[in-house]
Protein backbone atom coordinates (compact mmCIF):
# COMPACT_ATOMS: atom_id res chain seq x y z
CA UNK A 1 0.00 0.00 0.00
CA UNK A 2 1.79 3.15 1.11
CA UNK A 3 5.26 3.03 0.85
CA UNK A 4 6.24 4.35 4.22
CA UNK A 5 7.71 2.55 6.96
CA UNK A 6 5.56 3.62 9.84
CA UNK A 7 7.98 1.24 12.12
CA UNK A 8 10.81 3.07 11.79
CA UNK A 9 9.07 6.77 11.86
CA UNK A 10 8.03 6.29 15.07
CA UNK A 11 10.85 5.26 16.71
CA UNK A 12 12.51 8.96 15.50
CA UNK A 13 9.97 9.68 18.01
CA UNK A 14 11.32 9.07 21.81
CA UNK A 15 8.05 10.77 23.35
CA UNK A 16 5.92 7.57 21.42
CA UNK A 17 7.47 5.61 23.95
CA UNK A 18 6.35 7.07 27.33
CA UNK A 19 3.79 5.63 29.02
CA UNK A 20 0.74 7.12 30.41
CA UNK A 21 -0.61 6.09 33.86
CA UNK A 22 1.33 2.99 32.49
CA UNK A 23 -0.27 2.57 29.52
CA UNK A 24 1.16 3.18 26.34
CA UNK A 25 0.59 6.66 24.59
CA UNK A 26 -2.05 6.64 21.84
CA UNK A 27 -1.34 10.59 20.56
CA UNK A 28 -4.27 11.76 18.58
CA UNK A 29 -3.69 15.14 19.11
CA UNK A 30 -1.75 16.37 16.32
CA UNK A 31 -3.70 19.52 15.44
CA UNK A 32 -3.27 20.77 18.97
CA UNK A 33 0.59 20.55 18.61
CA UNK A 34 3.04 17.64 16.99
CA UNK A 35 5.45 15.53 18.64
CA UNK A 36 9.26 16.24 17.22
CA UNK A 37 11.81 13.33 15.75
CA UNK A 38 15.35 12.89 17.38
CA UNK A 39 16.50 14.85 14.66
CA UNK A 40 14.74 17.71 15.61
CA UNK A 41 15.64 17.40 19.71
CA UNK A 42 19.02 16.89 18.78
CA UNK A 43 19.14 20.04 16.70
CA UNK A 44 18.21 21.89 19.30
CA UNK A 45 20.29 20.51 22.11
CA UNK A 46 23.93 21.02 19.15
CA UNK A 47 22.66 24.45 18.71
CA UNK A 48 22.91 25.86 22.29
CA UNK A 49 25.81 23.74 22.96
CA UNK A 50 27.99 24.46 20.42
CA UNK A 51 26.79 27.09 18.24
CA UNK A 52 25.05 29.77 20.17
CA UNK A 53 25.59 33.55 19.42
CA UNK A 54 23.54 35.92 18.34
CA UNK A 55 22.81 37.01 14.83
CA UNK A 56 23.50 39.43 12.06
CA UNK A 57 24.85 40.92 14.99
CA UNK A 58 28.35 39.81 15.08
CA UNK A 59 31.37 39.88 13.22
CA UNK A 60 32.99 36.85 15.80
CA UNK A 61 33.03 33.47 14.09
CA UNK A 62 29.75 32.32 16.11
CA UNK A 63 27.69 35.33 15.26
CA UNK A 64 28.72 34.39 11.53
CA UNK A 65 28.10 30.76 11.35
CA UNK A 66 24.67 31.40 13.48
CA UNK A 67 23.68 33.39 10.68
CA UNK A 68 24.49 31.37 7.98
CA UNK A 69 21.80 28.96 9.54
CA UNK A 70 19.39 31.00 9.95
CA UNK A 71 19.63 32.19 6.59
CA UNK A 72 19.59 29.03 5.27
CA UNK A 73 16.51 27.80 6.89
CA UNK A 74 14.56 30.80 5.72
CA UNK A 75 15.94 28.81 1.70
CA UNK A 76 14.78 25.76 3.41
CA UNK A 77 11.47 27.35 4.39
CA UNK A 78 10.89 28.87 0.67
CA UNK A 79 11.93 25.92 -0.80
CA UNK A 80 9.32 23.77 1.17
CA UNK A 81 6.44 25.83 0.22
CA UNK A 82 7.83 27.01 -3.07
CA UNK A 83 7.97 30.80 -2.63
CA UNK A 84 9.55 32.55 -5.09
CA UNK A 85 12.47 34.17 -3.07
CA UNK A 86 13.82 33.82 0.40
CA UNK A 87 13.19 37.04 1.20
CA UNK A 88 9.28 36.55 0.96
CA UNK A 89 9.50 34.65 3.97
CA UNK A 90 9.31 36.34 7.82
CA UNK A 91 10.07 34.40 10.83
CA UNK A 92 7.40 35.05 13.44
CA UNK A 93 6.34 32.92 16.63
CA UNK A 94 3.47 31.64 15.18
CA UNK A 95 0.45 31.53 12.66
CA UNK A 96 -1.15 33.50 15.23
CA UNK A 97 1.37 36.07 15.47
CA UNK A 98 1.48 35.98 11.25
CA UNK A 99 -2.15 36.90 11.09
CA UNK A 100 -2.12 39.51 13.84
CA UNK A 101 1.07 40.98 11.62
CA UNK A 102 -0.59 41.25 8.29
CA UNK A 103 -4.18 42.22 10.10
CA UNK A 104 -2.13 45.05 11.45
CA UNK A 105 -0.19 46.57 8.81
CA UNK A 106 -2.84 45.48 6.12
CA UNK A 107 -5.38 47.02 7.63
CA UNK A 108 -3.17 50.61 7.91
CA UNK A 109 -3.49 50.25 4.16
CA UNK A 110 -7.65 50.21 4.51
CA UNK A 111 -9.78 53.29 5.26
CA UNK A 112 -13.15 53.35 7.07
CA UNK A 113 -15.71 51.13 5.65
CA UNK A 114 -13.44 48.59 3.69
CA UNK A 115 -14.41 44.85 4.21
CA UNK A 116 -12.52 41.88 4.82
CA UNK A 117 -14.46 38.70 4.65
CA UNK A 118 -13.18 35.68 6.71
CA UNK A 119 -15.55 32.85 6.97
CA UNK A 120 -17.75 30.47 9.46
CA UNK A 121 -14.93 27.92 10.23
CA UNK A 122 -12.14 30.28 10.82
CA UNK A 123 -10.08 29.44 14.16
CA UNK A 124 -10.15 32.72 16.73
CA UNK A 125 -6.75 33.24 15.42
CA UNK A 126 -8.02 33.92 11.98
CA UNK A 127 -11.26 35.96 13.84
CA UNK A 128 -9.87 38.13 16.24
CA UNK A 129 -7.26 39.98 14.86
CA UNK A 130 -9.02 41.01 11.96
CA UNK A 131 -12.15 42.39 14.46
CA UNK A 132 -9.50 44.27 16.51
CA UNK A 133 -8.11 45.94 13.37
CA UNK A 134 -12.04 46.69 12.18
CA UNK A 135 -12.73 48.18 15.64
CA UNK A 136 -9.25 50.39 14.92
CA UNK A 137 -9.72 51.21 11.58
CA UNK A 138 -13.86 51.38 11.22
CA UNK A 139 -13.97 48.10 9.10
CA UNK A 140 -16.14 45.71 8.31
CA UNK A 141 -16.11 41.70 8.84
CA UNK A 142 -18.10 39.75 6.33
CA UNK A 143 -18.14 36.19 7.02
CA UNK A 144 -19.17 33.42 4.62
CA UNK A 145 -21.23 30.61 5.69
CA UNK A 146 -20.65 26.65 5.40
CA UNK A 147 -23.14 23.55 4.68
CA UNK A 148 -24.10 21.14 6.96
CA UNK A 149 -21.43 18.59 5.76
CA UNK A 150 -18.57 21.31 6.86
CA UNK A 151 -18.11 22.68 3.01
CA UNK A 152 -17.55 26.42 2.38
CA UNK A 153 -20.71 27.78 0.23
CA UNK A 154 -18.15 28.88 -2.99
CA UNK A 155 -21.39 30.82 -4.31
CA UNK A 156 -22.06 32.65 -0.92
CA UNK A 157 -18.52 33.40 -0.53
CA UNK A 158 -18.31 34.65 -4.23
CA UNK A 159 -21.25 36.94 -3.81
CA UNK A 160 -19.64 38.53 -0.39
CA UNK A 161 -16.75 39.53 -2.37
CA UNK A 162 -17.14 43.07 -3.66
CA UNK A 163 -15.75 46.88 -4.40
CA UNK A 164 -15.27 46.88 -0.57
CA UNK A 165 -13.70 43.53 0.02
CA UNK A 166 -10.03 44.27 0.74
CA UNK A 167 -8.84 41.21 1.49
CA UNK A 168 -10.08 37.79 2.09
CA UNK A 169 -8.53 35.43 5.25
CA UNK A 170 -9.36 32.15 5.46
CA UNK A 171 -8.01 29.08 6.54
CA UNK A 172 -6.74 26.03 4.85
CA UNK A 173 -7.82 23.33 6.43
CA UNK A 174 -10.28 23.62 9.30
CA UNK A 175 -8.86 22.37 12.66
CA UNK A 176 -12.49 21.09 13.96
CA UNK A 177 -14.28 20.14 10.58
CA UNK A 178 -10.97 18.81 8.99
CA UNK A 179 -12.80 20.53 5.65
CA UNK A 180 -9.78 20.99 3.21
CA UNK A 181 -11.22 24.17 1.40
CA UNK A 182 -10.49 24.35 -2.35
CA UNK A 183 -8.38 27.20 -1.94
CA UNK A 184 -6.42 27.28 -5.28
CA UNK A 185 -9.97 27.80 -6.77
CA UNK A 186 -10.99 30.62 -3.90
CA UNK A 187 -7.77 32.38 -4.50
CA UNK A 188 -8.34 32.34 -8.24
CA UNK A 189 -11.97 33.78 -7.55
CA UNK A 190 -11.00 36.46 -5.01
CA UNK A 191 -8.36 37.81 -7.74
CA UNK A 192 -10.88 37.65 -10.18
CA UNK A 193 -12.28 40.75 -8.59
CA UNK A 194 -8.58 41.89 -7.41
CA UNK A 195 -8.67 41.10 -3.79
CA UNK A 196 -5.98 39.74 -2.09
CA UNK A 197 -5.88 36.56 0.20
CA UNK A 198 -4.57 35.45 2.97
CA UNK A 199 -4.33 31.93 3.83
CA UNK A 200 -4.43 30.07 7.30
CA UNK A 201 -2.18 26.97 6.52
CA UNK A 202 -1.52 25.80 10.51
CA UNK A 203 -3.38 22.66 9.40
CA UNK A 204 -2.46 22.05 6.03
CA UNK A 205 1.04 22.07 6.15
CA UNK A 206 2.03 19.35 7.53
CA UNK A 207 -0.33 17.38 5.23
CA UNK A 208 -0.70 18.25 2.22
CA UNK A 209 1.83 19.54 -0.54
CA UNK A 210 1.44 23.58 -0.32
CA UNK A 211 2.83 25.50 -3.20
CA UNK A 212 2.26 28.91 -2.78
CA UNK A 213 2.95 30.26 -6.38
CA UNK A 214 1.09 27.75 -7.95
CA UNK A 215 -1.85 28.77 -5.50
CA UNK A 216 -1.31 32.69 -6.07
CA UNK A 217 -1.80 33.12 -2.44
CA UNK A 218 -0.81 36.07 -1.31
CA UNK A 219 -0.29 35.73 2.24
CA UNK A 220 0.32 32.24 3.83
CA UNK A 221 1.02 31.62 7.60
CA UNK A 222 1.58 28.14 9.48
CA UNK A 223 3.29 27.45 12.55
CA UNK A 224 6.82 25.70 13.28
CA UNK A 225 5.30 22.90 16.36
CA UNK A 226 2.38 21.68 14.04
CA UNK A 227 4.86 20.59 11.51
CA UNK A 228 7.10 18.35 13.65
CA UNK A 229 9.54 21.18 14.85
CA UNK A 230 8.88 23.85 18.05
CA UNK A 231 7.29 25.98 19.49
CA UNK A 232 7.55 29.65 19.18
CA UNK A 233 8.79 30.17 15.56
CA UNK A 234 5.98 30.42 12.97
CA UNK A 235 6.27 31.75 8.82
CA UNK A 236 4.75 34.49 7.25
CA UNK A 237 4.95 34.14 3.43
CA UNK A 238 3.85 37.40 1.59
CA UNK A 239 5.10 37.80 -2.01
CA UNK A 240 7.11 40.67 -1.85
CA UNK A 241 5.06 42.67 -3.57
CA UNK A 242 2.41 43.10 -0.51
CA UNK A 243 5.39 42.97 1.58
CA UNK A 244 6.95 46.07 0.52
CA UNK A 245 3.33 47.72 0.77
CA UNK A 246 3.14 47.03 4.41
CA UNK A 247 3.75 49.81 7.46
CA UNK A 248 6.21 48.24 9.68
CA UNK A 249 4.84 45.38 12.06
CA UNK A 250 6.98 45.79 15.48
CA UNK A 251 10.38 48.22 15.90
CA UNK A 252 13.25 47.66 17.67
CA UNK A 253 16.58 46.21 16.17
CA UNK A 254 17.09 44.53 12.84
CA UNK A 255 14.27 46.19 11.68
CA UNK A 256 15.90 49.28 11.14
CA UNK A 257 18.66 50.74 8.34
CA UNK A 258 19.20 54.14 10.21
CA UNK A 259 18.11 55.23 13.44
CA UNK A 260 18.10 58.99 14.63
CA UNK A 261 16.25 60.35 17.36
CA UNK A 262 14.22 62.11 14.73
CA UNK A 263 13.25 59.72 12.25
CA UNK A 264 14.34 55.43 11.51
CA UNK A 265 14.19 54.29 8.07
CA UNK A 266 13.29 50.52 7.83
CA UNK A 267 15.20 47.83 6.78
CA UNK A 268 14.87 45.92 3.51
CA UNK A 269 12.70 42.36 3.42
CA UNK A 270 12.80 40.15 5.18
CA UNK A 271 14.42 41.96 8.22
CA UNK A 272 11.49 44.98 8.13
CA UNK A 273 9.34 42.63 9.32
CA UNK A 274 11.56 40.91 12.39
CA UNK A 275 12.56 43.54 15.28
CA UNK A 276 14.28 41.92 18.02
CA UNK A 277 16.81 39.00 17.98
CA UNK A 278 15.47 36.33 16.23
CA UNK A 279 14.64 32.92 17.19
CA UNK A 280 17.75 31.43 14.88
CA UNK A 281 17.85 28.08 17.35
CA UNK A 282 13.70 28.00 16.58
CA UNK A 283 14.16 28.61 12.69
CA UNK A 284 17.30 26.16 12.13
CA UNK A 285 15.20 23.73 14.00
CA UNK A 286 12.11 24.47 12.00
CA UNK A 287 14.10 23.53 8.81
CA UNK A 288 15.50 20.62 9.90
CA UNK A 289 11.69 19.30 10.99
CA UNK A 290 11.07 20.07 7.22
CA UNK A 291 14.06 18.28 5.87
CA UNK A 292 13.10 15.52 7.56
CA UNK A 293 9.22 15.77 6.19
CA UNK A 294 11.04 16.48 2.85
CA UNK A 295 12.82 12.87 2.59
CA UNK A 296 9.90 10.77 4.04
CA UNK A 297 7.73 12.91 1.13
CA UNK A 298 4.75 15.06 1.75
CA UNK A 299 2.55 13.26 -0.59
CA UNK A 300 3.62 10.04 0.95
CA UNK A 301 2.09 11.44 3.61
CA UNK A 302 -0.77 12.60 2.52
CA UNK A 303 -1.91 9.35 1.24
CA UNK A 304 -1.01 7.47 4.74
CA UNK A 305 -2.96 9.67 6.99
CA UNK A 306 -6.12 9.44 4.25
CA UNK A 307 -5.84 6.43 4.86
CA UNK A 308 -5.81 6.69 8.62
CA UNK A 309 -8.93 9.07 8.53
CA UNK A 310 -11.16 6.61 6.22
CA UNK A 311 -10.21 3.88 8.92
CA UNK A 312 -10.85 5.31 11.57
CA UNK A 313 -13.90 6.65 10.47
CA UNK A 314 -15.31 3.71 9.40
CA UNK A 315 -14.63 2.52 12.75
CA UNK A 316 -15.94 5.57 14.64
CA UNK A 317 -19.48 5.51 12.78
CA UNK A 318 -19.58 1.20 13.93
CA UNK A 319 -20.47 3.12 17.46
CA UNK A 320 -24.30 3.31 18.11
CA UNK A 321 -24.89 7.42 18.53
CA UNK A 322 -21.74 8.07 17.09
CA UNK A 323 -22.09 11.69 15.81
CA UNK A 324 -19.73 12.98 12.91
CA UNK A 325 -19.17 16.96 12.88
CA UNK A 326 -17.95 17.72 9.74
CA UNK A 327 -18.42 15.04 6.60
CA UNK A 328 -16.72 17.42 3.98
CA UNK A 329 -15.30 14.71 1.42
CA UNK A 330 -12.04 16.58 1.12
CA UNK A 331 -10.96 16.15 4.63
CA UNK A 332 -7.76 16.07 6.36
CA UNK A 333 -7.01 13.94 8.88
CA UNK A 334 -8.72 15.68 11.78
CA UNK A 335 -12.42 13.91 13.34
CA UNK A 336 -14.57 15.59 15.48
CA UNK A 337 -17.28 13.83 17.17
CA UNK A 338 -20.27 13.38 19.71
CA UNK A 339 -21.65 10.79 20.90
CA UNK A 340 -25.04 10.52 22.08
CA UNK A 341 -25.34 13.67 25.35
CA UNK A 342 -21.91 12.44 26.78
CA UNK A 343 -20.40 16.11 26.93
CA UNK A 344 -17.05 15.84 24.99
CA UNK A 345 -15.20 16.80 28.47
CA UNK A 346 -16.16 13.74 29.93
CA UNK A 347 -15.13 11.45 27.49
CA UNK A 348 -12.08 13.35 26.75
CA UNK A 349 -10.96 12.93 30.50
CA UNK A 350 -11.74 9.13 30.80
CA UNK A 351 -10.26 8.23 27.20
CA UNK A 352 -6.45 10.36 29.13
CA UNK A 353 -7.13 7.74 31.97
CA UNK A 354 -6.53 5.24 28.92
CA UNK A 355 -3.53 6.62 27.19
CA UNK A 356 -5.73 8.48 24.94
CA UNK A 357 -4.88 11.78 24.17
CA UNK A 358 -7.40 14.10 22.02
CA UNK A 359 -8.63 17.36 22.55
CA UNK A 360 -11.70 18.22 23.69
CA UNK A 361 -14.00 21.37 23.67
CA UNK A 362 -13.98 24.17 21.32
CA UNK A 363 -10.84 24.08 19.51
CA UNK A 364 -10.48 27.84 19.23
CA UNK A 365 -13.48 28.34 17.33
CA UNK A 366 -16.26 29.12 19.43
CA UNK A 367 -18.25 30.95 16.93
CA UNK A 368 -18.05 27.66 15.01
CA UNK A 369 -19.07 25.74 17.83
CA UNK A 370 -22.13 28.05 18.42
CA UNK A 371 -23.54 27.55 14.97
CA UNK A 372 -23.42 23.88 14.70
CA UNK A 373 -25.10 24.53 18.29
CA UNK A 374 -23.20 21.98 20.18
CA UNK A 375 -21.21 22.23 23.15
CA UNK A 376 -17.69 21.36 21.81
CA UNK A 377 -16.50 18.05 20.37
CA UNK A 378 -14.01 15.16 20.82
CA UNK A 379 -11.31 15.88 17.93
CA UNK A 380 -9.13 12.75 17.24
CA UNK A 381 -6.20 14.05 14.81
CA UNK A 382 -3.86 12.20 13.10
CA UNK A 383 -0.15 12.35 11.96
CA UNK A 384 2.46 10.33 10.19
CA UNK A 385 3.28 8.31 12.90
CA UNK A 386 -0.07 7.36 13.75
CA UNK A 387 -1.18 3.47 13.22
CA UNK A 388 -3.91 1.34 12.36
CA UNK A 389 -3.22 -0.38 15.60
CA UNK A 390 -3.54 2.76 17.52
CA UNK A 391 -7.20 3.13 16.04
CA UNK A 392 -8.04 -0.12 17.07
CA UNK A 393 -6.93 0.55 20.23
CA UNK A 394 -8.38 3.68 20.64
CA UNK A 395 -11.78 2.51 19.67
CA UNK A 396 -11.95 -0.02 22.33
CA UNK A 397 -10.90 2.01 25.31
CA UNK A 398 -13.59 4.32 23.62
CA UNK A 399 -16.15 1.90 23.66
CA UNK A 400 -15.34 1.48 27.50
CA UNK A 401 -15.42 5.20 28.50
CA UNK A 402 -19.02 5.17 26.48
CA UNK A 403 -19.87 2.22 28.45
CA UNK A 404 -19.20 4.00 31.79
CA UNK A 405 -20.90 7.40 30.63
CA UNK A 406 -24.09 6.24 29.27
N1 LIG B 1 -5.13 25.46 16.93
C1 LIG B 1 -4.79 24.31 17.67
C2 LIG B 1 -5.90 23.30 17.73
O1 LIG B 1 -6.77 23.29 16.92
C3 LIG B 1 -4.25 24.66 19.01
O2 LIG B 1 -5.90 22.49 18.63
Amino acid sequence: MIDMDISKIRADFPILSEKIYGKPLIYFDNAATTQKPRCVLDKITELYTTQNANIHRGVHYLSQRATAAHEEARQTVAEFIHAAAAKEIIFTRGTTESINLVATCFSELCKAGDEIVITQMEHHSNIVPWQIAAERKGLHLRIAPIDEKGDLCIKELERLLNSNTKLLAIAHVSNVLGTINPIKQIIAMAHAKNIPVLIDGAQAVAHLAVDVQDLDADFYTFSGHKIYGPTGIGILYGKASWLNKLPPYQGGGEMIQNVTFEKTTFNELPYKFEAGTPDFIGSVALATALNYIKDIGIEHIKEYENYLLQYATERLLEIPQMRLIGTSEHKSGVISFLVGNIHPYDLGLLLDKTGVAVRTGHHCAQPLIDLLGIPGTVRASFALYNTKAEIDDFIEHLQLCINILM
